[in-house]
């Protein structure tokens, strides 16, 4: 398990190594060493882990992700995505300072949200925002400087 610089994990997270986890061998031996096959998981540089989440092994969190209170997450996480729920889902998208971010304005390869709080523009790849959008409630695409609303 790797947590890259500037992580925070909040009380109670939980790391998981093994997927299928057994104490014994199907004959009832207890498991040898490398009876064990374990799954790394990594945090990226800046993202957080909320209070009493699980992260399942083989997850990758993104760079500047935040993980709710009490979620499970399954699957990767996206670079400043905020993911909540058991299985953990993508409910919207945070700044480095913790607060979502809002508004959007596309280019063609990037989606440019804004935060409210401390005024910084975070490029999301175009890939990323086109599979969460639809989910989110709190940004809304428009057109802008950078391009076209799509
Ligand atoms: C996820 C989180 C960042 C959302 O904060 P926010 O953007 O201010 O969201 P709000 O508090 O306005 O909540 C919005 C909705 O999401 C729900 N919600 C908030 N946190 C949630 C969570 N962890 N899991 C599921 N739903 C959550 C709220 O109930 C609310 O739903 P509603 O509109 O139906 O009432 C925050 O609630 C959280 O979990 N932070 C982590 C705190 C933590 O663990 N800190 C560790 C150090 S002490
Ligand atoms: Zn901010």
């Amino acid at each position: 398990m790797t947590l890259e610089d500037g992580v925070f994990c909040g009380p109670y997270s939980v790391f998981t190594n093994d997927k299928y986890p057994r104490a014994v061998n199907p004959d009832g031996s207890l498991k040898a060493a490398s009876d064990w096959t374990t799954t790394p998981t990594r945090v990226r540089r800046g993202a957080s882990i909320g209070a009493n989440a699980t992260v399942v092994c083989g997850a990758t969190v993104g760079c500047w992700a935040m993980v709710g209170a009490g979620a499970v997450v399954t699957h990767d996480v996206p670079d400043y995505a905020l993911v909540c729920g058991v299985p953990a889902r993508v409910c919207g998208f945070v700044c480095p300072c913790g607060r979502r971010l809002a508004g959007a304005q596309t280019s063609a390869d990037a989606v440019i949200l804004r935060c409210p709080q401390c005024g910084r523009e975070v490029a999301l790849a175009r890939p990323v925002w086109e599979e969460h959008a639809a989910a989110l409630t709190e940004v809304s695409l428009s057109a802008g400087p950078a391009g076209g609303a799509r």
